[in-house]
């Protein structure tokens, strides 16, 4: 029988170079039912007759990006791993047809050079694969690429996880955390790169930090940390 990872049930769908288990692909969590939630009021109206643009920025196996797509949304699903065959998969079996999605093989720092923005931005179970600095960075890039009526829905890895035990970034503050996890928890959860993992109110104010405006920071049942925020 197979270990599952957490109290969800959610089984080890590795991703690319150590980043973590796919999650998206197994289920929706609040956060993206909030974003699904959103897209759903975008397309009854507010926009007319223009397209409801979503991004999912650290993709994986698109399960997120296709419900966003099923939900009526464009979506363009971006990672820096080479997801395009999974993310097609995913799309399919949410009967999405080809002209509703584009995957993109890039990492979240480039997003700014795409020329889009949008109205809803995913970003799941990725931003601690950055240092703290360039997480910033990156969120920056994010608004460079979201219209003014964005709405981001973002999540990390938790400083209140079993994630933390024998972490070796546990004494560090924010700006300078970032190290491996140790052996069996790296094992367990896929997550072979430096991490750094993050308390509620500092993944808020990194966000914030990036100029976003925090609406909502909360932690799931596992420990992480998730968060909505818009332009304001
Ligand atoms: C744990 S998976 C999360 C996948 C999916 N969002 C989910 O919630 O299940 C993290 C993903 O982030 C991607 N990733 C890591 N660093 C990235 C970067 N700098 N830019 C874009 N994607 C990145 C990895 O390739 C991997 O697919």
């Amino acid at each position: 029988m197979h270990e599952t990872l957490n109290a969800h049930g959610d089984r080890a769908r590795p991703t690319d170079g150590g980043h973590g288990m796919d999650i998206a692909s197994q289920r929706a969590d609040e956060l993206d039912l909030m974003a699904i939630a959103r897209i759903e009021a975008l397309v009854a109206g507010a926009l007319g007759d223009r397209d409801v643009l979503a991004l999912d920025v650290g993709c994986g196996h698109g399960g997120q990006a296709a419900r966003m797509a099923k939900f009526g949304a464009k979506v363009l699903a971006i990672d820096v791993g080479d997801c395009a065959e999974k993310v097609a998969v995913a799309m399919r079996r949410q009967g999405v047809g080809a002209a509703a999605w584009a995957f993109r093989r890039m990492g979240i720092e480039q997003v700014g050079t795409l020329g889009v923005r949008a109205d809803v931005i995913v970003c799941q179970r990725m931003i601690h694969y950055l240092r703290h600095a360039h997480a910033r960075e990156a969120l920056r890039a994010l608004r460079s690429a979201a219209a003014q009526r964005c709405t981001l829905y973002l999540s990390a890895s938790g400083m209140q996880t079993e994630l933390v035990d024998g972490y070796a970034g546990q004494g560090a503050r924010v700006d300078e955390r970032f190290a491996t996890l140790r052996v069996d928890r790296s094992l367990k959860h896929g997550i072979a790169q430096p991490v750094c993992l993050y308390r509620e109110d500092e993944l808020a104010a990194l966000v914030r930090g990036a100029g976003w405006t925090v609406e909502t920071v909360f932690r799931s049942a596992f420990g992480n940390v998730k968060l909505v925020a818009s332009l304001g």
